[in-house]
Formats: structure tokens, C-alpha cells, sequence
């Protein structure tokens, strides 16, 4: 028996006596890469010194990164698929090749691992207009003892891997456990007797936006190893749900269903599943709150799906922080941000369990009443959208409910409702707005643009992007904002922000306006909130190099109106939020 720990510690010491470094996993939010919306694999991080760039740890590295895939979220529920999974991998940067990425392999399955030769199968890229069969590996396999009639070579949708539409790539070599108990020809068809474990990618392409395929300047390996199915494989588990990383969790939820079932277990690990992601999102250092736009949302759905099933087999929705608490402890040690985190996870899980949990039944009822009226077995974009607004059912949650009733659902009616919505909800937003200042006139004004300056001088002391505003209130007199971040700021933030904020009003730079579509906001490098399918044009103020925000204004003309800008009080305002209070004085 191996458990995560055992894993971790081995593939890391393995690599680490082949003259790898180890470097940490990187956040579940990528830092770099605006297009996607976690980090789904080992090797997203890591794109840059796949394409040339110098890494500090050299040619050699590897680690274990957590990932997040949503793509595959309707199977969450069997044998193996998960939402949330940890990667062990190790790259080669222009270093070592096939030879040695298969030897490695090789030997720490067999050695390390103690897996029988026998149990191994492999494929290979069977070759194409864009690139050789791969001989090459094929015949480091041989020298290692795999016989042919266990090395199966196979087209580009199996043994190619690229990230995406774009970017480092190539064929790749996939090494598979055999398990004798289940049938099937081959890696490639869907039987369960190949249980892939490792894949090894050989990324000396690039593939272009146009499709070109060009060779990169060094041949790099990027190899991937999923720990839960390894796990799983090595210790004779059945499923992923029996590892060590999620086996307490699912314990702790069926000792609590009454009436054990196949349906109640699918529930149970979807539970487990969705409440892992979401404390893995909520605890990074990088992490977001759940929201109605990109990853919020994500994990928003996760969090609610993982309700409804609570409910469904008769959990109460406190359920999921008693998860979420177990996971904080299994995973705790190695990922300690978990740890240093826990408090935010928690209260962020409670305050959305509770908040869905009180419309849930309600919308349920209203689904069910549906049911019994809609024509053509379909429900309308209207009501869909009346499930979302007042029960808060995200759509694709309805879209599920509407499935398992065999009912489809008007999802363009859905996104006209929306529309419509959205638009008037932002003209009464503006009108307030717009009568909220103009009673209050010019010094508001100013303190609203000091508003702007100080977030992004909170952002900039606190080496935090992920800052964001989460309320402002401004009178003559004062501004107040408040602001995720998890402890009190230090005399010297506090200083050092109001040096920042001084600093851009001394430098008198103009404020400016600009119309634009969210993309071209989000491309200006804009801190607003993004990804928001449904608008249109967003104002974008910048104040020189200190400043670029989407907002509906009005601002100062200058910064240099401002006066001097003094922090009166920082304090706490909720779990996770500071709040700050802030003047404007006579210069
Ligand atoms: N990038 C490859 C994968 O995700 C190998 O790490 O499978």
C-alpha cells in the first residue's frame, strides 16, 4: 500500500537523484496566461521556459501541480473522473529526450513503484503528414523490455497533447497499467483494461494560430502523472474515491445518508469531488470568491451542484464545510496555504451554502411546477431565467435538472432574458449613480477618484492583483473601501500605500475615459470585473501609470485636485475584508 504522501515524496526524491529541481506547484489561477481559467495541467506554468526562456532551476525540474478541469464535469461520479487532481510531473527544457524521459519512467514504475513489467502497456505515435512514427521511442520501449505486442502505435488524437488550440506541443508516449481483470484490444478502445498513468511528451513543436506546425528552437519532455489514478492502480482500488485524499470525505458523507445507494454514492462523490475544487480554489494564494463571471462562477456551479446533490439524498448543505474542514486536514501539510487559508475557505463555503441553500428548495418546487405546464416539453428561456434570478440556479444547473426530466431547456430565450435584464439593471445602476454624486458634488468627486489610486496602490504594496473592491461608500467628507485581503495591513503598508497615493497626485497626470467591449478592456489591462458574456461597452478611466479601471465615473479632471490623501482607519469589515476609511485634505 502507497499512500498521496508516499507518492509525492517519492516521484519528487526520484527526480530529485535525476538532477531535477523541485520547484512548488504554481497557483490553480494562472499568473500569465489570460486564456484559460485554471491551471490544467503540469505544464501551463510553464509555457514560457518551454519556448526558450531561462528557468531559475535550471534545464531540469519537477513537481506537483494541482489542476482544475471542468470539462468533464457530468462524469464526476464514477470510477475516476475529478474535477480537481494533482499532477506529479517532470520537464526537460531543451535538456534530456526520449531516451532518458522513457528510462526514467521505466524505472521509477518498476523500481520505485514496484509495478511488475508485465502490467505495463504503451503507445506511440503512429505518424502523419506533420510528423514521423515514432520509431524512435518505440524502440527505447524494446530496449527496456516492453515486447511489440505491448507498444501500440496510435494516431494524433491519442498520442498528441497540446494545451489548447495553440501553443508548444508534439506526439507523446503513453504508458498504461494492465488490469487483467477487464477486457479490451487495445489502449485506444474503451474497455477499462488499460488504465493510463503517465504520459510523456516529447514538445519540440509549436502549433500557430493558423495551424502551421513550426520546431521549436529545444526539444523538450513534459511528462504528466495523475496521483489519484496511480494511487488508485498501485493499491488495487477500484475507483479514485478510495485514496486517501478523498476516502475520509466520502466516509464522513455516507455514514451520514440513510439510505445507502447507487445513486446516493454517485452523490456522494460528486460532494467530494466539487467541495475538494472548491477548497483548492478558495485556498489559493491566488484565490477567488464565488461570483457571477469566470472563475467565481466556476466555482459558484461547483459549489451549488455540490448542494443540490447534498439535498438530494437528504444532507444538510452545512455538509460541505465539514468537507471542506476534513480536506484542509489531508491536505494541509503539503499544501499549506490550505492551512494559512482555512478561515477565509470555510466562512467563504458557509456564506454561499447558506445563501443557495435558502433558495434551493424554493426553485426546486418552481422547477417541479414547471414541469406540469411548459409545451413541447421544454422549458422557457424565461422561466430558466427566473430560476437563475430568483432561486439562483445557475443554467446549468436547470439544463441538468431539465435532463434528468427528459425536458429540454430554451437557452437562447434564456440569454435574451438576460440581456434584457442586464440592461435595465445597468440604467438604474447609472441613474443612482449619476444622483448619488451630483448631490454630493465636487468633493465626493475627488474622493472617488482617491478611490481609484488607493486600490490600485493597496494592489501594487501588497504585490496582490487579485486585490479587488468589495464596497465603497463616499461622503464629502470620507471614502470608505472595502477590500478582500486576509490580515490587518502593517504601519508600514499603511505608509507605504499612502506614499503611492500622494505620489500620483503630486505627478498632476490627467484622468481620462475611454469606451470600449470588456475584451479590449480586459486586453488594456483594465482591473474590472471580466468575462461577462452579456456586456457590451465599459468605461475604462486611466490616471496616468497609477490607475486603469473600469467605472462609471464621474472623476476629478486631474489628480492633482486631490489634496493630500491620508488613511484614518484600517479595520476588518467581514472574514477576509479589510475596510479602509480615508480623507482628503487641504494641501
Ligand atoms: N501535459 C501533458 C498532460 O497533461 C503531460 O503532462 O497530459
Amino acid at each position: 500500500m502507497l499512500n498521496s504522501t508516499e507518492l509525492r515524496n517519492k516521484y519528487l526524491e526520484f527526480f530529485r537523484s535525476k538532477g531535477h529541481t523541485v520547484i512548488p506547484s504554481a497557483s490553480l489561477i494562472p499568473e500569465n496566461d489570460p486564456t484559460v481559467l485554471f491551471t490544467t495541467a503540469g505544464m501551463q506554468p510553464l509555457v514560457p521556459y518551454l519556448l526558450g526562456q531561462r528557468h531559475p532551476g535550471g534545464r531540469r525540474l519537477t513537481d506537483v501541480q494541482k489542476c482544475v478541469r471542468t470539462g468533464d464535469i457530468d462524469e464526476v461520479g464514477d470510477d475516476t473522473h475529478c474535477t480537481f487532481f494533482e499532477m506529479l510531473g517532470n520537464w526537460s527544457l531543451g535538456d534530456y529526450f526520449k531516451q532518458e524521459s522513457i528510462a526514467w519512467s521505466y524505472e521509477f514504475l518498476t523500481k520505485e513503484l514496484g509495478i511488475s513489467p508485465e502490467k505495463l502497456a504503451v503507445t506511440v505515435f503512429r505518424g502523419d503528414e506533420d510528423c514521423p512514427r515514432d520509431e524512435e521511442a518505440a524502440a527505447v520501449w524494446k530496449k527496456m523490455g516492453i515486447p511489440a505486442e505491448r507498444i501500440f502505435y496510435l494516431p494524433k488524437e491519442n498520442n498528441w497533447w497540446i494545451a489548447g488550440a495553440t501553443g508548444p506541443c508534439g506526439e507523446d508516449t503513453e504508458i498504461f497499467y494492465i488490469d487483467d481483470e477487464k477486457e479490451g484490444d487495445s489502449p485506444a478502445d474503451d474497455g477499462g483494461k488499460y488504465v493510463e498513468i503517465w504520459n510523456n511528451v516529447f514538445m519540440h513543436y509549436y502549433k500557430h494560430a493558423d495551424g502551421r506546425l513550426t520546431e521549436l528552437e529545444q526539444k523538450n519532455v513534459d511528462t504528466g502523472m495523475g496521483l489519484e489514478r496511480t494511487l488508485m492502480t498501485l493499491n488495487g482500488y477500484s475507483s479514485v474515491y478510495d485514496t486517501d485524499v478523498l476516502r475520509p470525505v466520502c466516509e464522513l458523507l455516507r455514514g451520514k445518508v440513510s439510505c445507502p445507494s447507487e445513486e446516493a454514492e454517485r452523490a456522494v462523490r460528486i460532494i467530494a469531488d466539487h467541495t475538494r475544487t472548491a477548497t483548492f480554489i478558495l485556498g489559493d494564494p491566488r484565490g477567488v470568491s464565488p461570483s457571477n463571471v469566470d472563475r467565481g462562477y466556476i466555482l459558484r456551479r461547483l459549489i451549488r451542484r455540490a448542494v443540490r446533490y447534498a439535498r438530494g439524498i437528504g444532507l444538510d448543505a452545512s455538509v460541505l464545510t465539514e468537507c471542506a474542514a476534513k480536506f484542509i486536514a489531508i491536505y494541509g501539510d503539503f499544501y499549506t496555504e490550505l492551512k494559512d487559508n482555512s478561515e477565509k475557505i470555510l466562512e467563504e463555503l458557509r456564506l454561499e451554502t447558506e445563501k443557495f441553500d435558502k433558495t434551493l428548495h424554493q426553485g426546486l418546487k418552481e422547477f417541479e411546477k414547471l414541469l406540469g405546464y411548459i409545451k413541447d416539453n421544454r422549458i422557457s428561456g424565461k422561466a430558466a431565467f427566473k430560476l437563475y434570478d430568483t432561486y439562483g440556479f445557475p443554467p446549468e444547473m436547470t439544463l441538468e435538472l431539465s435532463r434528468e426530466h427528459g425536458v429540454t431547456v430554451d437557452m437562447e430565450g434564456f440569454e435574451r432574458a438576460f440581456n434584457e435584464h442586464q440592461q435595465k439593471s445597468k440604467a438604474g445602476a447609472e441613474q443612482k449613480f449619476k444622483g448619488g454624486l451630483s448631490d454630493s458634488g465636487v468633493e465626493t468627486t475627488r474622493l472617488h477618484t482617491a478611490t481609484h489610486l488607493l486600490m490600485e496602490a493597496l494592489r501594487r504594496t501588497l504585490s496582490d492583483p487579485n486585490i479587488m473592491q468589495k464596497g465603497s461608500n463616499i461622503t464629502p467628507e470620507r471614502l470608505r473601501l472595502d477590500f478582500n485581503f486576509p490580515r490587518p495591513l502593517t504601519e508600514e503598508e499603511i505608509k507605504a500605500v499612502e506614499e503611492k497615493v500622494n505620489e500620483a497626485i503630486a505627478a498632476a497626470v490627467p484622468v481620462t475615459c475611454e469606451e470600449m467591449t470588456p475584451d479590449e478592456a480586459h486586453a488594456s489591462g483594465a482591473v474590472g470585473v471580466f468575462g461577462d458574456r452579456y456586456g457590451d461597452v465599459v468605461k475604462v478611466y486611466t490616471m496616468g501609470n497609477y490607475s486603469k479601471e473600469i467605472c462609471g465615473g464621474p472623476h476629478a479632471a486631474n489628480t492633482g485636485e486631490l489634496g493630500h490623501f491620508k488613511i484614518v482607519k484600517e479595520q476588518s469589515s467581514s472574514a477576509g475584508v479589510r475596510r479602509i476609511k480615508a480623507v482628503l485634505e487641504a494641501k
